[in-house]
């Protein structure tokens, strides 16, 4: 193994939901795509032989993986091993040791709940064949700055940071990395991209389901946790960042860092918290719980670029639609050089960034409509490119597992990084604040329009 590729990958939590929707289907998409050829070691407690291993894969593929491709599965069915064992026996990591025969650097997947990381991690520390391993850990990563911090220094006892892989699967995305792209692989953005100019940034990550039977973590998670202090800061970090200086794997997380330090933390007056009426019924949900899932919250980035500009996040379950999108609108025109005449000033420009499920970017302006009798017309238009992402495309946990196996770690969350994020939303964390009730199908409490003024609009997707 000489060109520091994994050649192994283990992933814990094989019988789990998000193996089920996500990890399958991009297993299948490597083999198709010739990137996965080493053996894939599922690890889980459920009495489970390699058989019915296979069997769920096979299923998954059917429910989420756009169907199964049998020449792609018979591949992928081959490399598959399975260990049965509870994870905080020491047995378990021998016989994973035993699958993992002459391996030298797998990569091991935590797709389970975070109160397990700890005793997996620990675990995989006393196996002699993690020395030169790697770790994916999913999403929260901790769930406050402490816990987040204590996560690390365990980590850190068996794992160098770079061989630690932080995911958040919103980076693994390619509209959202095309923010990067865009802002940086052209010129005429960065006159504009600043306080001078740019009048707000509005962030909509609206989701027309409800918490898909997921009561249990919802409940310890709240939207705040489950998106705001992850997906969600990470794109106003590719919307704020300065330009990376230099070509190495850090600059573009180092630029992403400072945007998180230089966040205001949030307090109450910047938050408005909503619960779907219905979400105290749901299964393994308190009847008097008080956990948001609609959040609004206005932030303040203090930096030279963006002093005073306020950055509106808002996200929510059971909202009218399902989209993720980024609204920068722009300072109207100094001046009305028509007004006099009967010419109706349209919305101010913005930049639109369509980040799901589709993708579009488009510019916003005003046009000569007509020169009727009344005088100029004006018409709001829009520059639009639009992309529908096909299945040739790799999605995020494909384009994830696969960075993760080379050993890069531009698209993870470094240690500073996260426990910045923590450090904006803590303040906020927990039950003290209002929680507004929002009928299912609405855009939230009415409280979150006003965040953005008394007669505030925050517009819907597009
Ligand atoms: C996950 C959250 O991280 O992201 C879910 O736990 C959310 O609550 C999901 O629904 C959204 O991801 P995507 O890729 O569908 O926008």
């Amino acid at each position: 193994m000489s060109d520091g590729n994994s050649d192994a990958l283990v992933f814990f939590g094989a019988t789990g939901d998000l193996a089920f929707k996500k990890i399958f289907p991009a297993l299948q998409a490597m083999v198709r795509r010739g990137t996965l050829d080493v053996p894939v070691i599922g690890v889980a407690k459920a009495g489970w032989g390699l058989d019915q291993f296979r069997a769920r894969a096979r299923e998954s593929l059917e429910k989420f993986g756009g169907g199964i491709d049998e020449s792609a599965f018979e591949k992928l069915a081959r490399l598959l091993r399975y260990v049965d064992g509870d994870y905080n026996d020491t047995s378990t990591f021998d016989a994973i040791c035993r699958e993992l025969g002459n391996a030298e650097r797998p990569t091991h997947y935590l797709a389970i709940p975070p109160s397990m990381f700890p005793t997996v991690i620990k675990g995989l520390g006393k196996i002699p064949c993690s020395r030169t391993a790697r770790v994916v850990v999913e999403k929260p990563f901790g769930r406050d700055i402490a816990s987040a911090q204590s996560l690390n220094q365990v980590i850190h006892e068996v794992f160098d940071e770079a061989s630690i892989f932080r995911i958040d699967h919103y980076l693994g995305k390619s509209p959202v990395m095309n923010l990067l792209f865009f802002r940086f692989a052209n010129s005429f953005l960065e006159p504009f991209w600043n306080r001078h100019y740019v009048d707000s940034v509005k962030i909509t990550m609206a989701e027309n389901f409800g918490i898909s039977g997921r009561g249990n973590f919802y409940e310890e998670a709240g939207a705040i946790r489950d998106v705001v202090q992850n997906h969600l800061l990470q794109i106003v970090g590719l919307l704020a960042m300065e330009p990376p200086i230099g070509g190495d794997v850090d600059a573009m997380r180092d630029e992403i860092v400072k945007v998180f330090k230089s966040i205001r933390p949030l307090d109450a007056e910047n938050l408005v918290r909503g619960q779907f009426i219905g979400y105290r019924e749901e299964n393994e949900v308190a009847a008097d719980s008080k956990v948001e899932t609609f959040a609004a919250v206005r932030l303040f980035i203090d930096s030279w670029r963006w002093e005073g500009v306020p950055f509106y996040i808002r996200t929510g379950k059971n909202l009218p639609v399902t989209a993720t999108e980024v609204l920068v609108e722009l300072h109207p025109p100094p001046q009305k050089v028509f007004s006099g005449r009967t010419f109706q000033a349209g919305k101010p420009n913005y930049v639109r960034f369509r980040l799901g499920p589709d993708m579009a970017i488009a510019i916003g302006a005003n046009i000569l409509k007509s020169r009727g009798e009344k005088g100029p017309q004006g018409q709001d238009i829009e520059l639009l490119v639009s992309h529908q992402p096909g299945p040739e495309e790799a999605g995020p946990y494909e384009h994830l597992l696969g960075e993760a196996m080379k050993g890069n770690t531009l698209l993870f969350t470094r240690e500073d990084a996260v426990e910045a994020a923590w450090r904006v939303v803590e303040p906020v964390l927990g039950a003290h604040t209002p929680v507004y009730e929002y009928d299912p199908g609405t855009w939230g409490p009415k409280q979150a329009d006003e965040l953005i003024s008394p007669d505030g609009i925050w517009p819907a997707p597009a």
